[in-house]
């Protein structure tokens, strides 16, 4: 099989992308002393964990001709995915156009613009995020030279996370002896806690697999309900396609304050710069272990950094704290970092063990 200039530029990212330490992150609540895990998804090329799944959705694409050669890629986005679509796209040769809610935070469409896609802004008038997909959509259907990764509903989504972030989780912590016992994630695709939660699954059934949303806008747990809220990335008015609530736990509400304060404590206490929804899912995360046992393994992410939220109340000071919050009953002691392994390097050209495991995911029927 000839080795084409896209081959041997999806190869170059995929060694950029993925494989992130795990922290452990060790903090006194309720008397004990107990630790969770946070995949640290700042390492990815452009800082954030949507490029696991830009690059594994580009890569599906390409190998099945879907994307053509130069073809324009169009997307609907909160931010992190348009920031990781126009970096990928761009390294492939790709015209990058990214619609999205007019008010997420400057600096991600700055960034954006910065990997010289357009960005089109979409108000609340225009539909917001539901708005910007009928956008994206609409100029699919007036040019067939553009591919709409459709981010919500595309499969290779939650496979990016099956066959990376979830693996990755399982060897980093079978390195110290340690079987997880719970996962969650906030969801926006929902690709994060579906693929994670699915490879999880199949190593134990009996893996705690739960989804997180925004205590002030859960969409999940009510099916309609839309609140405004400021953890950007997750919650995006709707349950999106590729979410299967049959499949995952009960979702899991965290304030946005609360995260806000959590978010700001990880960095002030521990050096740790992580978004918003990283503050969030740590929150989830030791409420989860407060249910299940303080020896429990809870495993979460961290997203991405803080370097995008600059303009947002994660710097400020003058967050209140609520008398619910649990940021305030929790101190945050250390953290430890659990290095990348062997067997998660997802190197599909060299690696056999991982050449072996893409090609049993080809076997599979489609789901
Ligand atoms: C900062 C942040 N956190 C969490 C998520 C949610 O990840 P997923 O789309 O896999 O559910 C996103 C997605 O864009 C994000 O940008």
């Amino acid at each position: 099989m000839s080795t084409t200039p896209t081959d041997l530029l999806l190869r170059g990212l995929s060694r950029s992308i993925g494989n992130t330490p795990l922290l452990a992150i060790r903090y006194r609540f309720r008397g004990t002393e107990r630790t969770v895990y946070a995949k640290s998804e700042q390492h990815n090329l452009t800082g954030s964990i949507k490029d696991r799944m830009a690059l594994h959705v580009l890569r599906r694409a390409h190998e099945s001709g879907v994307l053509r050669p130069g073809a324009r890629i169009a997307e609907a986005t909160s931010g992190n995915t348009g920031i990781s679509f126009s970096a990928i796209g761009r390294a492939l040769g790709h015209p990058v156009t990214i619609f999205m809610p007019d008010w997420m935070s400057r600096e991600r469409v700055d960034l954006i613009r910065s990997f010289g896609a357009d960005v089109v802004p979409v108000s609340r008038e225009q539909g917001g995020f539901v708005g910007s997909i009928a956008q994206a959509d609409a100029l699919a259907e007036q040019d067939s030279d553009v591919f709409l990764p459709h981010q919500f509903s595309n499969a290779a989504n939650v496979e990016a996370h099956e066959l990376t972030t979830g693996p990755e989780i399982w060897y980093q912590l079978e390195t110290r002896g340690l079987h997880v016992d719970g996962f969650i994630a906030g969801v926006g695709t929902g690709g994060t806690a579906m693929g994670v939660g699915r490879f999880l699954r199949a190593q134990n059934l009996f893996v705690r697999v739960h989804p997180l949303e925004p205590a002030e806008s859960p969409t999940l747990s009510t099916g309609c309900k839309v609140g405004q809220h400021r953890i950007q990335g997750i919650s995006d008015e709707f349950i999106p396609p590729i979410v299967d609530l049959d499949f995952l736990d009960r979702p899991v509400a965290v304030s946005d304050g609360d995260a806000i304060l959590m978010a700001r404590a990880l960095a002030t206490r521990l050096g740790l710069g992580v978004g918003i929804s990283s503050g969030a899912n740590l929150i989830g995360a030791l409420m989860l272990q407060d249910e299940l046992g303080p020896d429990a393994v809870v495993a979460t992410v961290f997203s991405d950094d803080n370097k995008k939220y600059l303009t947002t109340a994660l710097v400020r000071d003058d967050e209140p704290v609520l008398e619910h919050y649990l940021t305030p009953e929790v101190e945050l002691l250390s953290y430890d970092v659990l290095r990348r392994v062997c067997r998660t390097c997802g190197d599909l050209e060299e690696c056999q063990h991982w050449a072996t495991v893409r090609a049993q995911l080809d076997a599979r029927p489609a789901s």
